[in-house]
């Protein structure tokens, strides 16, 4: 009975059906998606930390409100996210207790500290490109409410890349003190940008399966190569340098080589010791304690509104 369910599952991957929450799917299919979708919400999420930082230290009211605006979306992707999550049977509260215990992992990129106002600019025009590019792949994946909430996010995403390149771009017509502070932000975080991607595909414990069951369209290192090449031309244009000596174009492959990627980095910022994955943790555990009144409070909001409905 199984088996045949599984290869009716399968049938369904095979030609491009969207897999609905009602449907029967594979325990590994569901686990899977549990934990890519809510890690995924978890990154947009503590991923407004950085950039929140600097909203009251924006240097012009105009700046302060894309930047608001932005770190405004992020939350709202988050929250797409976990109700996308919550459709494969896992409450908010278990994905909470997941993040807050170390559990579940989220984005690498955001335990990088935003030093200088350019961080702002390279954080929208890499973190954002990189999270772009991962997330119009994802438009295409078999879980139809992931699909889905990919395509409102991707909109939005454009929006926080444009105004992130324009800061960069306005830092390198300034000062030779602002191009400075845009070279620097642009050294520190490219690097960590490429490993946004995850591991090498032969190094992922995950990627096969993912492509097998179109939950990823196409590898880590497929994404990763698409972005470095999108990415160096706009770096050239506003004559920034990438912080790369290795990196060359390649003809044969319509493409650019480039240098090693740091993996110990990599793990060592995955498994918690990054630079700022305490103060992240510490952040978020504190508006959760802090946050708790809120939630209670609209709880029994919900509830009277509820009374009164059925008197
Ligand atoms: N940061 C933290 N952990 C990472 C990672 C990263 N950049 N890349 C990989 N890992 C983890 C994986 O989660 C997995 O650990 P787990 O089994 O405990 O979950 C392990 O390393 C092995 O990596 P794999 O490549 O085999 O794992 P995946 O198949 O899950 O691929 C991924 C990793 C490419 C990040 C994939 O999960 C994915 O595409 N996720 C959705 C996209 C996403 O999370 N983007 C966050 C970007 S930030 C963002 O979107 C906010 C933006 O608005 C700024």
């Amino acid at each position: 009975q199984i088996k045949n369910l599984e290869e009716q599952f399968e049938a369904r991957i095979v030609r491009d059906d969207k897999i609905e929450p009602k449907d029967w799917m594979p325990e590994k299919y569901r686990q899977t998606h549990i934990r890519q979708i809510s890690q995924h919400a978890h990154s947009e999420i503590v991923g407004m930390l950085p950039e929140g930082n600097w909203i009251t230290r924006a240097p012009s009211l105009r700046r302060k409100v894309a930047l608001l605006a932005k770190v405004q979306d992020e939350g709202g992707h988050g929250l797409y996210l976990y109700s996308a999550a919550e459709t494969l049977g896992i409450s908010r509260d278990e994905m909470f207790e997941q993040l807050h215990s170390g559990k579940a992992k989220y984005s690498s990129i955001f335990n990088y500290p935003a030093l200088t106002w350019a961080d702002m600019g390279a954080i929208g025009w890499l973190v954002d490109g990189a999270a772009i590019i991962n997330q119009v792949a994802l438009c295409g994946t078999s879980y139809g409410p992931y699909a889905r909430a990919m395509v409102r996010i991707c909109k939005e995403e454009s929006f926080h890349q444009r105004q992130g390149y324009e800061i960069m771009l306005k830092l390198s017509e300034g000062t030779q003190e602002q191009k400075d502070m845009a070279q620097d932000a642009l050294n520190r975080f490219w690097w960590p940008s490429l490993m946004m991607f995850g591991p090498k595909d032969d190094e992922s414990p995950h990627t096969a399966q993912s492509m097998k069951w179109k939950l990823k369209r196409k590898t880590n290192d497929d994404l990763r190569q698409q972005f470095v090449d999108q990415t160096v031309p706009q770096a050239e244009l506003i004559g920034l340098t990438i912080p790369d000596p290795d990196l060359k174009w390649n003809e044969d492959k319509k493409g650019y080589d480039f240098g090693p990627i740091d993996w110990d980095e990599f793990w060592q910022v995955v498994k918690g010791h990054g630079p700022c994955n305490k103060e992240r943790m510490k952040a978020r555990v504190n508006a959760w304690e802090e946050g708790a009144w809120v939630r209670d409070a609209a709880m029994a909001y919900a509830e009277k509104q509820q009374e009164r409905k059925e008197k």
